[in-house]
């Protein structure tokens, strides 16, 4: 049957608005997603009846934020079949998610000459954290192959690499990039059969798709509340109980401890010991409402809607002369999801992005924060990227179709 694109866009109040004096077309979900009334609604109603800091009060409207804070976890918590509250922890982002386990996890862990595994297609957050612990820890990284055509890890050159005997692999479910949806249960698989841990980035997954952690058997999983309809300030750590337990704390201070006294502390149980100082308790509480509102749509229809809207987009594009694109393609559109990076033969992605903007159109143009893959791997300094969610619809796609032909219009480029 299909999303009902039509109702489900007169809840975002601003997809009616302008930008350059002509209908808004948002294309950077992948970036952050816009925000339907209900989420608003739900941190404004925060804001207006029940604002307090929660965990600490015993009047009424501290206890009612508290509990709105809970429950937003228990409700993540079913989001991704974690089975418990307990392993569900609230940070500030997929970032501060995929660092607590690489400094919290990592220092107890990771020792000299021990190999860490990721990939060639990962966001900056699932590098720079890794790097960072292998020069503290004198271990060392080792990043799993792309295929020839640069669209999936190349699993002969993973499997190579697992063979090192890696403490932690660690790899994005879904590219921000190339759109390259993984097997997050095989790869999993596999680096656990070669004793190693498993942390899997879900920031590009849990908001356009239907993701059980149990069924990936993956040891952590990271995602962030604003890509997914969410407030910003909200990102979400699962972990498996037991390793959460033996986990010393990321950051010190109130709400993480048991007691103090001035020769030590400690610590709260589980997932409060990773939950130091004030939470962003209005965000929690719209990310609440979010995952609601994605609930009743269903994660299955999501990730339908942004499969046909994928294959719409990519074969508008690939007929457009001049435009080249990354990622799946053709029979492996199944592996790809709404994200689409590509370029215009002949013009900058930013000239390309600026264009856009003036009619009216917001995509991104650069590096992603995905730099090894666009530089080294794709071998451009930059790409342009449109990306869809729930509200894009097939008459937006032919409109950023109409910005490819103004591109070359404007910069001369007749092809
Ligand atoms: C694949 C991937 N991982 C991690 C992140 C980082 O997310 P955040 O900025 O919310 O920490 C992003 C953000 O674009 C992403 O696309």
């Amino acid at each position: 049957m299909g999303l009902d694109v039509e109702s489900i866009r007169k809840d975002f109040p601003i997809l009616s608005t302008t930008s350059h004096g002509k209908p808004l077309v948002y294309l950077d979900s992948a970036a952050t997603s816009q925000k339907p009334v209900q989420v608003i609604n739900a941190v404004s109603e925060y804001y207006r009846n029940y604002n307090a800091n929660i965990h600490r009060g015993i009047y009424e409207i501290s206890v009612k934020a508290t509990e709105e804070y809970e429950r937003s976890k228990e409700l993540a918590a079913k989001f991704i079949n974690a089975g418990s509250y307990r392993s569900i922890v609230y940070n500030r982002n997929t970032t501060e998610a995929i660092n607590t386990v690489a400094i919290a996890w990592g220092e107890a862990n990771i020792g000299k000459g021990d190999h860490i595994l990721i990939t060639q297609m990962e966001h900056h957050s699932n590098i720079v954290p890794w790097q960072l612990l292998a020069k503290r820890r004198g271990a060392i990284l080792d990043y799993a192959p792309l295929d020839k055509e640069n669209r999936f890890i190349d699993m002969e050159g993973l499997k190579e690499l697992l063979e090192r005997g890696p403490k932690m692999v660690s790899f994005t479910h879904v590219s921000n990039v190339l759109g390259t949806i993984n097997d997050a249960k095989e790869i999993t698989a596999l680096a656990h059969k070669a004793g190693a841990r498993v942390l899997v980035d879900g920031a590009q997954a849990v908001p356009h798709m239907k993701v059980d952690v149990r069924e990936i058997d993956c040891d952590f999983y990271a995602f962030s509340s604003h890509k997914m309809l969410g407030p910003a300030g909200t990102g979400v750590l699962y972990g498996k109980e037991e390793l959460l337990e033996e986990m010393p704390p990321f950051l010190g201070g109130g709400e993480m401890i048991r007691s103090v006294g001035f020769d030590g502390a400690t610590w709260n149980d589980i997932p409060w010991k990773f939950e130091a100082g004030t939470q962003n308790t209005e965000s929690a509480i719209g990310l609440a409402a979010a995952m609601e509102y994605l609930g009743r749509i269903g994660m299955d229809e999501v990730r339908r809607h942004e499969e046909v809207l994928t294959r719409y987009a990519l074969e508008r594009l690939q007929d457009t002369s001049g435009v080249e694109t990354y990622g799946p393609e053709g029979n492996d559109l199944k592996r790809k999801g709404g994200v689409i990076a590509f370029n215009v033969k002949g013009a900058h992605p930013h000239d390309v992005a600026s264009i856009f903007d003036r009619e009216g159109i917001a995509i991104r143009a650069g590096h992603h924060c995905a730099m090894p893959l666009v530089t080294k791997m794709l071998n451009e300094p930059a790409v342009a990227r449109a990306s869809f969610y729930i509200y894009t619809s097939e008459g937006e796609i032919d409109r950023m179709v109409q910005a490819v032909s103004r591109v070359k219009e404007v910069l001369h480029l007749n092809r």
